[in-house]
């Protein structure tokens, strides 16, 4: 499946809530790469702390620029959130946002290394959380490496004029970097404008709308049991399913050979 970015505009919609949701319900085996320059937060929240030293994308990231040791090193910096079956990962993310200064050049490092792990063996895919675009040092590069990108935006209007606006910088970007289209999709949480509407006011297609559901939020950030029942695990469950209808759509077209064209119903 490969790459998998969320991304917001301002304020705090609820990214990491979601992809440690998406982390915790897809079936696939996967990591959640916690790559917000902003720093991480599922360690200290979800898993309560609970670890025996400094370890993530902090850690890797010094041992790159020292020893260029990065695929040596990945694998011992991830915590296992099903341990032992090391079916879902996390790279936990910085403590210090003034780590992700020296994070920043190796960007198109980590969105090499992540895109790779989807041919290891066995293959993972990655959900990123990638923070808020607003931020310094966003993780361009692994936005433009991902198969999907998720814009993860609240529906009511002040949050979506913000949204709209950063998703004309981001189809800048890609047109400036030659991104195949049709990678950006939004995702909803809570309630507010209809998903038709937002969809039509900023020309982009609405993937899904994730429930509000403080209950279920509020254990994903703040530690304690997650029940699959739960309104927003089984709507994190069922956004699997347009992905990897979008995953599939997306590995046909760039498999099909250029000089035939694109089929149209690509
Ligand atoms: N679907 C949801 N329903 C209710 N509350 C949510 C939901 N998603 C996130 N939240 C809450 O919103 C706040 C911000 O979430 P967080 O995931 O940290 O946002 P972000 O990563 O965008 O900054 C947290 O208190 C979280 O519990
Ligand atoms: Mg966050």
């Amino acid at each position: 499946m490969a790459i998998v970015a969320l991304v917001s505009a301002k304020g705090s919609p609820g990214v990491t809530t979601t992809a440690l949701a998406c982390a915790l319900s897809w079936h696939r085996r996967l990591i959640l790469a916690e790559c917000d320059p902003a720093g991480g937060s599922v360690l200290a929240g979800y898993l309560g702390g609970a670890l025996d030293g400094p370890r993530g994308i902090g850690e890797l990231a010094v041992g790159e620029l020292r020893d260029g040791n990065l695929e040596s090193a990945f694998w011992s910096q991830l915590v296992d959130l099903d341990a032992p079956r090391r079916e879902r990962l996390l790279l936990p993310g910085v403590v210090d946002p003034a780590q992700a200064g020296s994070i920043t050049p190796l960007w198109q490092r980590f969105a090499d290394f992540f895109t790779s792990l989807e041919r290891g063996d066995p293959p993972y895919d990655v959900i990123v959380d990638c923070g808020r675009l607003q931020v310094l040092g966003p993780p361009w590069p692994l936005l433009r490496a991902a198969s999907v990108v998720l814009v993860v935006t609240r529906a009511q209007l002040p949050d979506l004029s913000g949204t709209r606006a950063m998703l004309r910088s981001i189809e800048r970007d890609f047109a400036e970097h030659r991104v195949p289209p049709g990678t950006l999709r939004l995702l909803l949480v809570g309630d507010g404008h209809g998903k038709s509407e937002i969809s039509k006011a900023l020309r982009m297609p609405v993937i899904a709308r994730l429930p509000h559901d403080p209950r279920t939020a509020g254990v994903l950030s703040l530690g304690g049991t997650v029940r699959a029942g739960r309104p927003l695990l089984r709507a994190a469950r069922g956004l699997e399913v347009p992905i990897g209808t979008l995953l599939e759509r997306r590995r046909a077209r760039l498999a099909w050979p250029v000089s035939q064209g694109v089929p149209d119903a690509i």
